[in-house]
């Protein structure tokens, strides 16, 4: 029997086009540099840290660092992200936390657990692509708020939430995709009074808040 478009499911029928998978494949060809994506330099990459890790690893347990392990994640790695989110004033421990392989598949599990096709979405405009796409392939209705340098835009928002109800907010708050910008603690508070009195849920993707180079963003 031959796949057709129409024997996949209806979820996959709903895949759009990826530009980061057009754009990725341009950025093996070595003729190209380009500074569309957010593709670190080879030379950045911490060659010497990863193989020492590595070797340690190895060394340490074989057992533990090649065997299947809690689908949570290592527990010590859980143990010191906890410890650090607490510096940041976060109150969390490690049972609170899910080790995933990035930012990507979070989004993507965070969406399947809470968002039924149809369900609203509420995203700042422009944002990330790569969530759009998690948020589409779940059927979601995509609600898009103008943002500015200060972050989403805090009238449109409510108004927005007011007319459509939506069961999620998703931000980068922190140094955004594309735009770069740093919500102010302002606009922070005023998003969680909003979606403390309307119930509903922020997702913060927070891929860069670690990359400044002067004051770190706010909490
Ligand atoms: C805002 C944002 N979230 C998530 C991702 C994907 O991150 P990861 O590679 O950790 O899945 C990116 C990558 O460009 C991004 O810019």
């Amino acid at each position: 029997m031959t796949i057709e478009t129409s024997h996949y499911a209806s979820a996959t029928r709903r895949v759009q086009p990826s530009a980061i998978r057009e754009l990725f494949s341009l950025l093996s060809r070595p003729d190209v540099i380009s500074l569309a994506g957010g593709f670190p330099s080879a030379a950045a990459l911490d060659l010497n840290g990863l193989r020492g890790a590595t070797e340690r690893a190895l060394i340490l347990s074989v057992a533990t660092a090649l065997q299947y392990g809690n689908s949570e994640g290592y527990e010590p790695l859980r143990e010191l992200i906890a410890q650090r989110a607490k510096t940041k004033g976060m109150k969390l421990d490690a049972s609170d936390l899910l080790i995933t392989t990035g930012s990507q598949q979070a989004i993507d599990l965070i969406t399947r657990v809470l968002v039924d096709p149809g369900d609203r979405v509420a995203v700042e405009a422009p944002t990330y692509l790569g969530a759009l796409q998690a948020f589409q392939f779940q059927g979601a209705d995509l609600q898009a708020v103008p943002a500015d340098h200060e972050g989403v835009r805090v009238e449109e928002l409510e108004a927005m939430v007011v007319q459509h109800r939506p069961k999620l907010l998703y931000l980068i708050p922190n140094f955004a995709n594309p735009t770069g910008y740093v919500m102010s603690l302002r606009r922070r508070k005023q998003v969680l009074a909003l979606a403390k009195t309307h119930r509903f849920f922020i997702v913060e993707d927070d891929a860069y808040g670690e990359l400044y180079f002067r004051d770190p963003p706010p909490p």
